[in-house]
Parts: structure tokens; sequence; C-alpha cells
């Protein structure tokens, strides 16, 4: 052991499960979707990279999530959804319902495109009070608000190809008729002018609209969903700016341990991600039914960093959250699209492209004079944990035995644990396989960065962009302790830090399942206590 210095790092190695099918390397092939797919190459995807718990479409491409609404004990999502092929094309409204935000039935196609255009990105909302007259018999309309995206006015070289529009449905989200007069927002002659999210302000007594235009947030006010007038604009100059603003999100979150409200506007930006490529910054503030104002304390924040990430990792985009969540309920409930738009067209599955990130609630938390959006699996997820390992403090000894009992799928499973004494040094926690594939995060304790390295994680050379560097969370001094927990499936790792207060969702595509694991360090005095792993079942 001593000549060896892979072994001689590594503090535990939970040799988990050792499978024994190993998969031969595929070729990447950008184009492979328009050829014929072969029933082995669809076998091979499903069995090694469908995901165990995160949402997929059956089949062909999907992106944001969209509209989604809570209603009579179904969580509703929509998607932007390609239904004849695997890269983008026009863009449908996918359907999928879930009775808990994790296992999920995908639904006919909710809304086509038309002569209007195609159907981008937006979102829905229980008009409880029939502001819009559409509710009849008494059955209350859902309305979904999206942007139509006009090809033929893009191709013609216009810049007024995308404008707002309505469509109701009076049958809890299954079927939606379009409103016979939209859109119902034109476009000002803005070129990116897409992605309405909608919110009931209790306070001002409206509906309200977020909308991004170019590298800016619009805000619309409205009584009825049908006529809307602008408030304001917020953005200018401020945050990430070296990319398109798209899919806001605005909504009011009391701060946790206290009575005090604050609002956060989620932007997603493409590009200029905080690892390239897209992600979502957010914005801490106070609305007043007009205009959106960032709090001092946060504008404070962004003059130490250029801009605060939802997540850090490169796969969480265009995420935003439930609308209609009861009140006795009361949770900021959240997801994201699962890629980045460097690549998400090359990742090297065919039948289908694209998952969600698991639902997680979002909470804000202040420290001293710092907030923070924490965001953490959704506790519906843990009703499906089955088999486990628990231990309160573990040295080598007692864990390898207890490893060489169980077998835990670590492909579908949440692993938790804390980290003390730590010292100026890095720790790992590496996922492996039999093949050589390596997906590489943790803490590195001298620069103060949190890092997930996904260089030698299986297929990596579909795009130039995928592993060309690694992915970094910056925090502002070394720590003494840490809590860790991850969410591993076949494709995706997602890792919350200290509660969620640092996030990094990424995605990778191994040869063979990543089916051990090791937590290594130089430092061989740190403790690891409350180690839970957890494997899932969902059947
Ligand atoms: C974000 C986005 C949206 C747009 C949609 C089109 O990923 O670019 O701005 O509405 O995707 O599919």
């Amino acid at each position: 052991m001593k000549n060896n210095r892979f072994h001689n790092l590594i503090l535990m190695v939970f040799i988990i499960s050792i499978i024994s099918v190993t998969f031969g390397c595929k070729n990447s092939d950008k184009h492979k979707g328009e050829e014929a797919i072969t029933n082995t190459d669809i076998s091979k995807e499903e069995s090694l990279y469908r995901p165990n718990f995160h949402f997929t479409p059956k089949a062909n491409w999907m992106n944001d999530p969209n509209g989604m609404f809570y209603l009579n004990g179904a969580y509703h999502l929509y998607f932007q959804y390609y239904p004849d092929g695997n890269v983008w094309g026009p863009m449908h409204w996918g359907h999928a319902i879930s009775k808990d935000m994790i296992t999920w039935e995908e639904q006919p196609i909710a809304l086509y495109p038309d002569e209007l255009g195609m159907i981008f990105s937006g979102s829905a909302v229980v008009d409880k009070n029939n502001t819009t007259g559409f509710g009849k018999d008494g059955n209350v309309p859902i309305v979904a608000i999206y942007t139509y995206h006009n090809m033929q006015g893009e191709k013609d070289g216009k810049i007024d190809f995308q404008t707002q529009a309505i469509a109701y449905s009076l049958d809890e989200g299954m079927t939606w008729t379009k409103y016979e007069a939209n859109p119902v927002i034109s476009n000002p002659g803005i070129k990116d002018f897409r992605d309405p999210k909608v919110i009931w302000d209790d306070s001002s007594s409206k509906w309200i609209m977020s909308l991004a235009a170019g590298k800016k947030i619009m805000f619309y006010s409205s009584l009825n969903l049908i006529d809307w007038t602008f408030e304001s604009e917020f953005g200018n100059g401020i945050g990430a700016q070296n990319g398109v603003w798209e899919c806001p999100d605005l909504f009011p979150i009391t701060i946790e341990g206290t009575e005090d409200t604050k609002w956060v506007l989620l932007v997603s930006i493409n590009p200029d991600g905080p690892n390239g490529g897209s992600a979502t910054q957010y914005f801490i503030g106070d609305f007043d039914g007009k205009t959106f104002v960032l709090d001092e304390s946060f504008s404070k924040q962004l003059q130490q960093q250029k801009a605060v990430w939802i997540d850090y990792g490169r796969d969480n985009y265009a995420g935003v959250t439930w609308s209609n969540i009861p009140e006795s309920d009361g949770r900021k409930l959240f997801i994201g699209w699962m890629s980045n738009w460097d690549y998400a067209r090359d990742v090297p599955t065919y039948t289908w492209r694209s998952s969600m990130t698991v639902a997680r609630e979002l909470k804000l938390k202040k420290h001293f004079t710092n907030f923070c959006l924490q965001s953490l699996p959704v506790k519906e997820l843990f009703d499906y944990a089955d088999k486990s390992i628990v231990e309160d403090s573990l040295s080598i000894n007692n864990f390898n035995e207890l490893l060489n009992m169980s077998k835990i799928n670590l492909a579908n499973s949440n692993i938790q644990f804390e980290l003390k004494n730590l010292k100026e040094e890095i720790y790992k926690f590496l996922f492996f396989n039999e093949v050589g594939d390596t997906l590489k995060l943790g803490l590195d304790n001298k620069t103060n960065e949190f890092f997930i390295n996904r260089k030698k994680s299986g297929e990596v050379n579909f795009s130039e962009k995928f592993a060309d560097t690694i992915s970094i969370a910056k925090i502002t001094n070394s720590l003494n302790e840490l809590s860790v927990q991850i969410l591993l499936d076949k494709t995706s790792v997602e890792v919350f830090y200290n509660e969620g207060e640092i996030v990094m969702t990424e995605l990778f595509f191994p040869r063979a399942p990543l089916s051990m694991f090791t937590i290594s360090s130089i430092d061989k005095t740190f403790k690891i206590e409350n180690m839970n792993i957890q494997e899932f079942n969902f059947n």
C-alpha cells in the first residue's frame, strides 16, 4: 500500500457493487439523431443513461421547464419540447404530471406551434377568481402565458418576432384553448423579448409579469391576464451581463427565522455562467407592485462578486418556481433544466435529450449582512429511500466491514456526511467504475473553492466545451467543517454543501455505472460523521 500513491491517499474505499458488464465507448456523432437508431443503441442508453429519478421525456428533445403549477394533489410540469427530433426544433409545450415532483407521468403535448409562431417558454397560473372570465360552469381556468417566436419574422430580419400570448385550460391543464385575440403583449422593438413568468401579487392585487428583454427584466401588471401595463425595468448593468437574460422569476420569500419578506428575482443568462455557458443568477430586493429595487446588503454582495448564482455547476438552467402551492405548504419549489446550451444538443443520448434537475425547495437565509438563497432536494424524494448505511462516526476498519455486507446502487442514491477538523488541504469525493472513469468533486480548502472535475468521467469528446475546464465555486474563507449531500443518478451529480448554500449540478456520461465511492485527502486527521447513504427504490 505504501508504494501505491493512489491507495495511500484513500481513506476509505466504498466498494458498493461492482458491475461486471462493460460497455464499449460510443462514437460521438452530433447528427446521429437523424440516422436510424438501432435496438442495441436504445437498450444500451436506456440502461446506462436513462435517469433513475430525474424527469426525461420518453423520446426527443426537451429544454426549459415551463408553466409549472400545483392543483388538487397534482404537480404539473410543462417543458420546451420538440416531438420530431432529438435536437432543438419548433417548440411545443410537452407535459408531465406528478403527485410528488419525483416520479412523473408524461402526458400528451399541451401546446402546438401555430401561425403566430413556436411556443417558447412561459408560466401558468390558476385563475381562482376567474379574473379572465375564461371560467365556465364553475371550472377554474388555468392560464398559460407564453412567448410566440415567429420564425418567418426572424428569417425576414425583423426584430419584433417575439410576442406574449395566453391560452387557458378548463380541465386542470390537460387540454388548452388559445386566446383568440393573441398576442396580449406585442413587441416594442426588442429582439430578445420572452419567457413571461406571472404571479398573483397580494399587496397590489394584480397579476405581475416578469419578462426577459435583452439584458434586462421588464415588469408588467394586469387585472385580468389579458390587458397588460408596463411598470418598470430592472437590470441595466447589474449582475452578469455578457449574455442574453432569459427565464426570469420574481417571488416573495420570508427570510428564515424571521417574519421579514424579501423578493427574489431569478434570471438565467446564456452565455456568461460562472463556469461557462448557461446558468441562473439571482437578485434579492423589494418589490412594491411596480418596481424591483435591489436590497442594499445584496448590492454590497454584488460589489464583491460579479453575480450570485443559484447553482455553480454547469447543468442547471432556466429554472423557475411552481405556482399555486397551497399556503399550508408554503414552500418555494423549483426545478431547472439539467443541461447547458454549450453542449445540450451534443450529449450522447439519442432517443431523448435532456432531463430536469431534482425538484428543490428554496429558502432565503441571512448570515449577518449576507443573503443566501439555499436549495435542497424536496423532502418527497426521501419517501423513496430504501436500503441505507448509517454510521455516526467512521474509522476505515469498521466501514470496510460494513460495506462488505451491503450492496447499494450508487447511481440511484443520496449520500450525506459531515466533515470535521478540516485543515487547509484538499478533500476529494471520488466516484469511479472498473473501466477507469472517475468523477471528482470536493473542497480545495487551500484555495477556498469547491470543484467538480468531469474530465475523465467517461464520454466527454462529444463537445469541446463539455469537459474543457474544472467547474469551481469560490467561497470567502477556508472551512473547519462542512456538510455534504450528494444526489447521484446514472448521468448526473447534484451536490448541496452546507444545507444547499452552495450547489453544483453536473452531467457526466460514464462507460459503465459509477459504482464505487471514496473520500480522500492527504490530511489524515479529519473526521467523517453522520454518514448516511440511501438507495432509492422507485418500484
Ligand atoms: C432558454 C430559452 C428561452 C426560450 C426557450 C426556447 O433556454 O432560450 O429563452 O424561450 O429557451 O426553447
